[in-house]
């Protein structure tokens, strides 16, 4: 075994040895290929378009099936997300493929709030990922991923350059998830207006501001191809459901009294670049933009959110111990100072609630005093007047006995008389 001391930038006490002979572990991408082959791929698409703009058969073309869906109608009051989830499968490899359609995409008058709800629902499969994450016991091989790796915003082919709701939702959505702006129903627009029209989309996004997904450029052996088909941005995309055939062979098409568009034929649009570059060349590298880039993001700005920090403010490491410590003891400083308010509070009530039935208790006092008072000089008043009438009754008997005495007396003296 010989032993070669290169010092590496970055490590530097490895030192690379070759093996005398065969040891085997070459083998480690045929490894690698057969456990991922076993496990089944994911991939989440977003459809971004307003409704009737052909995202639905743009879907059923490329994936060369029908997925089933009922055309929107124009009436929401707001855009809503709808996923489907389908298991596709191709020779030995299944891949679980989610499609993710807005629906109500620019129909309502107030179109202020349309990137919200896809801003919301990125968020969310975030969140349900990092929460997968942080748990004890966690399951991110088997659980569902459902993180949205590509989104298709659909333009409308007006040949005027983008909406404004197109601008504004693309810049919302350009840090969150890799972007690719199609222009839809490309045959309803001219070989030379569809030239312009993508010169001015690039230039319009660019002088906005909006960072679009671009096929990436560092491994040579797509490195020609994806920088040829970075300068088609944004491709001119035609579906169909039709079919119609030409030789022996059925063809996507859509027929015209004036004739007939293939969707596979490059000259006709670029829906061909488009799968080429989605699903055939670069499905891996959205997977993994998706996750180091855009769910870093996202992970990043939320751990900070929750407090956690990696350096403090001497640019001095902080362990995950250390914040979760911080935090614990903050939590119970918070929580001890929410006791003694509610204590306070409660002191403070009990001490309103004597006062008032001190004073009640008062008033009652009061009350009966008065009505005491009230009962004796009824009770005298009564009195007096009991005492006066036994007088008067007194006296009528007095004067009576007098009235009957003289009475006698009279009689007595007339019988005399006779
Ligand atoms: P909603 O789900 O209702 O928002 O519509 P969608 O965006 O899914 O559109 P869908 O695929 O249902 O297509 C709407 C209509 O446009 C259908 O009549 C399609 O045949 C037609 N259509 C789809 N793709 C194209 C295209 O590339 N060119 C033209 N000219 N028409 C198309
Ligand atoms: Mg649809």
């Amino acid at each position: 075994m010989s032993v070669i001391d290169t010092p590496n930038k970055k490590e530097p006490n490895f030192r690379s040895l070759k093996p005398s002979g065969h040891v085997g572990f070459d083998s480690l991408p045929d490894q690698l290929v057969n456990k991922s082959v076993e496990n089944g791929f994911v991939f989440n698409i977003m459809c971004i378009g307003e409704t009737g703009l052909g995202k639905s058969t743009l879907m059923d073309t490329l994936f060369n099936t029908s997925f089933e869906s009922t055309p929107s109608p124009h009436i929401l009051p707001s855009v809503k997300l709808k996923a489907h989830t389908y298991e596709l499968q191709e020779s030995n490899v299944r891949l679980k493929l989610t499609i993710c359609d807005t629906v109500g995409y620019g129909d309502q008058i107030n179109k202020d709030d349309s990137f919200k709800a896809v801003v919301d629902y990125l968020d969310v499969q975030f969140e349900i990922y990092l929460q997968e994450e942080l748990k004890i016991k966690r399951s991110l091989t088997t659980c569902h991923d459902s993180r949205i790796h590509i989104c298709l915003y659909f333009i409308c082919p007006t040949g005027h350059g983008l909406k404004s709701l197109d601008l504004v939702c693309m810049k919302k959505l350009d840090s969150k998830v890799n972007i690719i702006p199609v222009i839809a129903k490309a045959d309803t627009i001219s070989k030379e207006e569809l030239q312009r029209f993508k010169a001015k989309i690039i230039q319009e996004l660019k002088s906005n501001g909006v960072q679009i997904y671009h096929f990436p450029t560092d491994d040579e052996t797509v490195a020609d191809t994806n920088s040829l088909m970075n300068a088609h941005f944004p491709f001119a995309v035609v579906g169909s459901t039709e079919f119609i055939k030409v030789g022996n062979k059925l063809i996507r098409a859509r027929q015209y009294p004036w004739g007939t568009v293939q969707v596979e034929n490059e000259n006709h649009c670029d829906f061909v670049k488009l799968r080429e570059m989605l699903i055939r060349t670069n499905m891996e590298d959205m997977r993994e933009k998706t996750h180091i880039k855009h769910y870093e993001l996202y992970r990043q700005k939320r751990l900070e959110q929750m407090g956690f920090i990696d350096v403090d403010s001497e640019n001095k490491p902080v362990s995950f111990q250390q914040t979760f410590e911080v935090k614990r003891s903050n939590h119970l400083a918070e929580l001890q100072s929410k006791e003694e308010k509610v204590r306070q509070m409660f002191v403070q009530r009990v001490k309103e609630k004597e006062t008032e039935l001190k004073d009640s208790e008062k008033d009652l006092h009061l009350k009966f005093e008065k009505l005491k008072n009230d009962h004796a000089e009824e009770k005298r008043k009564h009195e007096e007047s009991r005492k006066a009438l036994e007088e008067e009754f007194l006296e009528f008997q007095r004067r009576k006995q007098q009235v009957a005495a003289s009475h006698n007396t009279m009689t007595l003296g007339k019988s005399k008389k006779k």
